[in-house]
């Protein structure tokens, strides 16, 4: 599955050696909506940075796997919060992308599943376990050298003293149509106004919950991908990264 998410990004060349540069300890925050290609473009610009790529919606998808698992309630706040707290989730930094872990077992391929997603939608509103998570990513950020990690609070909750903030975002419509496209492709029978109608209801309740809502880092640089390609977005943000991270 995950090749699937990332097997549009682009090949571009790694041409900045973290070695020469004053690129330590380095970390570049990308947030924003789903279906703005994120996860794609913070992989491709952590490969070509030869930085490492932290992907905490797999965190959440995790916990979601896990208390799918136990068959429990959903809305149940507390018993998503105990099955937090009972899994151990980590990542296989040997592979690339890293491997996400639970319980000791390589889940990653089971995390983009429909009932996953919808479980993780349900876990990402519980202050405990966003609270758990948050300091559970902050010790990844300060153990691994040079980290690009994405989601929704990087920039503002999780790594406020990030040096570089990215908020992605594109227009609904589109987004939709990616996703319908990636369901398609995937041999799926979907209803495009249905896909758009998900996508406005999931804007809203991530824009609107009281613990780390999704909402643009007041420093971040705000990248409209409806019109651009994926290959555009990494170009950029590399060239950016690479033009004030020079060689000391
Ligand atoms: O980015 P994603 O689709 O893999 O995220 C899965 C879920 O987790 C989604 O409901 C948004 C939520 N999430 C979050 O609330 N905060 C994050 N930092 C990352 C993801």
């Amino acid at each position: 599955m995950y090749t699937e998410l990332y097997d549009d990004a682009v090949g571009l060349p790694s041409t900045i050696d973290p070695r020469d540069t004053n690129l330590n300890k380095m970390i570049i925050t990308i947030d924003g909506p789903a279906g703005t290609g994120k996860s794609s473009v913070a992989l491709e610009v952590a490969r070509v940075l030869g930085f490492d790529f932290l992907d905490t919606g797999a965190m959440y998808r995790a916990i979601g796997l896990a208390a799918l698992r136990r068959e429990i309630d959903l809305d149940d706040k507390r018993e998503l919060a105990f099955v937090a707290v009972h899994s151990r989730i980590w990542f296989d930094w040997s592979k690339r992308p890293p491997a996400v872990m639970l319980n000791g077992e390589a889940v990653t391929h089971l995390l983009r599943s429909g009932e996953a997603t919808r479980a993780a939608s349900y876990v990402a509103v519980v202050p405990a376990i966003r609270e758990m998570l948050v300091r559970q990513q902050q010790a990844i950020g300060r153990e691994r050298a040079n980290l690009v990690t994405e989601g929704r609070d990087q920039g503002t909750i999780v790594f406020p003293e990030a040096e570089f903030k990215y908020y992605l975002d594109a227009k609904p419509e589109e987004r939709a149509r990616r996703r319908t496209a990636q369901l398609r492709a995937r041999g799926e029978i979907v209803d495009p106004t249905e896909i758009l109608n998900q996508i406005v209801t999931r804007d809203k309740r991530d824009r609107e919950r009281e613990v780390g809502p999704l909402s643009i880092p007041k420093d971040a640089r705000i990248i409209d991908t409806t019109t651009i390609t994926q290959e555009e977005v990494i170009k950029r943000i590399v060239a950016e990264v690479q033009s004030r991270a020079t060689v000391s």
